[in-house]
């Protein structure tokens, strides 16, 4: 370690990794973290910048694979920099964005013209998982970087957004196709699963009883204790066996798929999966009656949340995402009359690290997992090199956090161009007080001070 060029020093806070936890000062220099050593051992050097964590705790800065950033097309929900400007106040350092945009993305051409809008209004490191509909687009969007692809199995009925057609197939054919055709790349294939047949079946029966409410709805995609989600994840993990193409699974929330998982995994399945902010911190009954259609994405029953937990701690799932939501208020209070109407999901990415860090200071999984859950195993399944552990050699991507202040959400700190959290009125213990990507900071003490175009490609080590 050379000790002139080192530009900061974060000094006496508790560093936790998914290894365990030590009190030491992290030094950073050209943007990667240079050594992490005993509190005093090292001096800081002369002309360094000291930040002092005493009382507070280190951690990695969150890896988000799964972001709905809504640009192109759907700019009056979010943008690329309102959007990172909420991870930077979140403690999320890199996202990976979603293709349900306009344009879609499917194309090498569209990649890259997205690309450029990160590259020059992202305030975080990001990536973005394009669709893989066009099987001849596949290798050449994995050429520009990419870090998984990402299909929805269901079109919306009754609403035009968030799942048009384009980013869905409810083709099994079709999805066995794009798995033999991502295989030679190496890549993940992200989905959302879904069966739509089922669905729409179970639905007619619904509409029948004329009743639309989010309550109805939340029922609905809930019924037969979770079918329509577990015989899609029962397909997804049948053929990422028969094609041996990595699968990553999104919005984990029955037990049955969680149990399903855990048996692949066993048996060698080259699988990895998601549990998402609704559904850890949101989406009980009790929300869904106060909060109707703002609490949803989907309805999750305690038992199912419960297995939740249980998976999260025993390495099952893999990570937690945002799975981030933006919609309009208008967009939302339409699904109070019609819950199908409304488009669905909820925005997180400037809540869920610190809810998810209340929930450790209560018991529910240690702070090594949290570690683990927000960064390192993302980093791990999705190969981002030089990302996601706190350790020499790997990028400064740090979140620095007060266990003994508050965090109070609401309405009016809303960075998210939506400018509501499903969240507003609660509050949990302890508060995110600076957030660093590559070493500079993002996020200072209640303010983002990132600046657009700071972000750049969180490119995957390459598979061919
Ligand atoms: C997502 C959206 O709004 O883009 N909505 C949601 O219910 N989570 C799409 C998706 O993740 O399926
Ligand atoms: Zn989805
Ligand atoms: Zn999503």
């Amino acid at each position: 370690m050379s000790g002139s060029s080192i530009a900061s020093v974060i000094t006496n806070g508790t560093v936790i990794t998914g290894a365990g936890r030590e009190n030491a000062d992290v030094f950073i220099s050209d943007g990667k973290i240079a050594a992490i050593a005993s509190p005093g051992v090292i001096p800081v050097p002369e002309g360094a910048r000291e930040i002092d964590a005493s009382g507070c705790w280190v951690l990695p800065g969150m890896i988000d694979v799964h972001v709905h950033l809504r640009e192109p097309g759907y700019v009056h929900k979010e943008d690329i920099t309102t959007c990172t400007q909420a991870a930077a106040a979140g403690g999320v350092t890199t996202v990976f964005g979603m293709p349900n945009l306009n344009p879609v993305t499917k194309s090498r051409a569209i990649l890259d013209d997205l690309f450029e809008l990160y590259d020059t209004k992202s305030l975080v490191d990001w990536n973005h998982n394009p669709v893989p509909s066009e099987l001849d687009e596949v290798l050449a969007m994995a050429d520009a970087g990419i870090a998984a692809y990402k299909i929805y199995m269901v079109v919306d009925t009754g609403r035009d957004y968030p799942h048009p057609s384009g980013t869905g197939i409810h083709d099994n054919g079709h999805l066995l196709r794009m798995f033999e055709a991502i295989n030679p790349t190496g890549l993940p294939f992200m989905v959302h699963p879904h069966d739509q047949a089922i669905m729409d079946v179970i639905e007619q029966s619904h509409w029948d009883r004329g009743d639309r409410s989010p309550k109805a709805y939340a029922e609905t995609l809930a019924t037969h204790n979770g079918l329509i989600w577990d015989t899609a994840i029962a397909t997804l993990l049948r053929m990422s066996e028969a094609t041996d193409t990595k699968l990553h699974i999104v919005h984990m929330q029955t037990a049955g798929s969680i149990e399903m998982v855990r048996q692949a995994k066993k048996r060698g399945v080259k699988v990895s999966c998601e549990v998402n902010h609704w559904a850890l911190f949101l989406s009980t009954w009790n929300d869904v009656e106060e909060l109707g259609p703002y609490a949803l994405s989907y309805w999750v029953p305690d038992n199912h949340r419960e297995a939740i937990w249980e998976g999260l701690n025993d390495g099952t799932i893999d990570m937690v995402s945002s799975d981030h939501a933006p919609h309009t208020r208008e967009e939302k209070e339409v699904g109070w009359e019609d819950c199908w109407a409304c488009h669905t999901g909820t925005p997180g990415i400037q809540d869920q690290y610190a809810l998810l860090l209340d929930c450790a200071i209560d018991g529910k999984l240690s702070l090594e997992r949290v570690a683990q859950v927000v960064a390192e195993s993302p980093a791990t399944e999705f190969r981002l090199g030089n990302k996601g552990f706190l350790r020499p050699g790997f990028d400064a991507d740090i979140m620095i956090f007060d266990p003994l202040d508050t965090t109070k959400y609401s309405n009016e700190t809303v960075l998210s161009r939506c400018g509501w959290t499903p969240y507003d009125g609660r509050s949990s213990k302890g508060t995110i007080v600076r957030t660093m990507v590559r070493g500079a900071d993002v996020f200072d003490n209640g303010a983002v001070v990132g600046v657009p175009g700071w972000g750049q490609l969180a490119r995957p080590t390459p598979f061919r």
